[in-house]
């Protein structure tokens, strides 16, 4: 039985595969962003142990999460799966003088990876969107381009590879993977999309409590628990030590 904490779990993806992971007999926390979504997550999913609370699109929020995290038992993985999405018409800029859709897609799981306690996997959701992401990491706050909600969703998505193969060779003992879950009919994906629902929450479950060895390897972008489409800016060492060292500078956490 493996305990696993998936943020952005009152709903959608991360929902789907607490629920999955909670039929397979392990313990499930779930993260909603208010007292009210959390009251949503439990009536939909009772058998979790417990729903954390907080809005991450903030710092104090990000550490608050943490806090209350790491006041439970050390998970056995963490499914870093909180996401806006690519349909945001505007640039919000929140109190921390941040890009909300950063925040919440980048900084977020960056945060809680540094300031909780370290699991033994790390699951990251990226996008086949991340191909489309601009790897120069000119402007991730968009200070200075005109609003494209598009760009700038596929600009945190590939930033989200590059998180997990970052921290994948910062800490080479951790399992530290990242999914493609397809575009698939959650809210975000809106009514439309072609993909599976069905097959959408499967790697991440595999990933975070899987028996198999292959669970196990690390830096892997999968989609359907297969190696998919990658940037190869992605792979670049230097590129991803520069998102890290950026997130640290943003957040002034470091990781461990
Ligand atoms: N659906 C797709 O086609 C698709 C494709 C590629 C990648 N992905 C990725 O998969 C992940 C899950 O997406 P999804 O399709 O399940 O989206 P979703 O249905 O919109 O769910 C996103 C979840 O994140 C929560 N959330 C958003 N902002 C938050 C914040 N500031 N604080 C706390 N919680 C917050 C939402 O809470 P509320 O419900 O309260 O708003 C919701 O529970 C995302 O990382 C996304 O980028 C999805």
């Amino acid at each position: 039985m493996a305990k696993v904490f998936i943020t952005g779990s009152a709903d959608g993806l991360g929902l789907m595969v607490g629920r999955l992971l909670v039929e397979q007999g392990h313990e499930v926390v779930l993260h909603a962003r208010s007292e009210a979504r959390a009251e949503d997550a439990r009536v939909a999913l009772p058998q979790a142990e417990a729903v954390l609370v907080g809005d991450l699109s903030t710092l104090a929020a990000m550490r608050d999460v943490a806090d209350q995290a790491n006041e439970r038992e050390r998970f056995d993985a963490v499914v870093h799966n909180v996401g806006l999405g690519y349909r945001e018409p505007r640039h919000v800029e929140t109190v921390d003088g941040l890009s909300q859709l950063w925040a919440v897609n980048v900084l977020a799981p960056y945060a809680l990876t540094a300031l909780m306690h370290r699991p033994d996997r790390l699951i990251y959701l990226s996008s086949g969107m991340h191909l489309g992401g601009d790897p120069s990491l000119e402007d991730p706050q968009w200070s200075r381009r005109r609003w494209n909600g598009v760009q700038a969703y596929s600009d945190t998505k590939l930033h989200d590879v590059l998180l997990a193969f970052g921290v994948a060779r910062h800490w080479p003992g951790v399992p530290s993977n990242v999914v493609s879950p397809g575009w698939v009919p959650t809210r975000m994906g809106g009514r439309g999309a072609p993909d599976d629902l069905d097959q959408a929450h499967l790697t991440q479950a595999w990933l975070a409590a899987g028996d198999d060895p292959e669970a196990r390897e690390t830096g892997r972008f999968l989609y359907h628990q297969r190696p998919a489409d990658l940037q190869p800016a992605a792979r670049d060492p230097e590129l991803q030590g520069r998102l890290l060292d950026y997130c640290r500078e943003v957040s002034g956490v470091a990781l461990a």
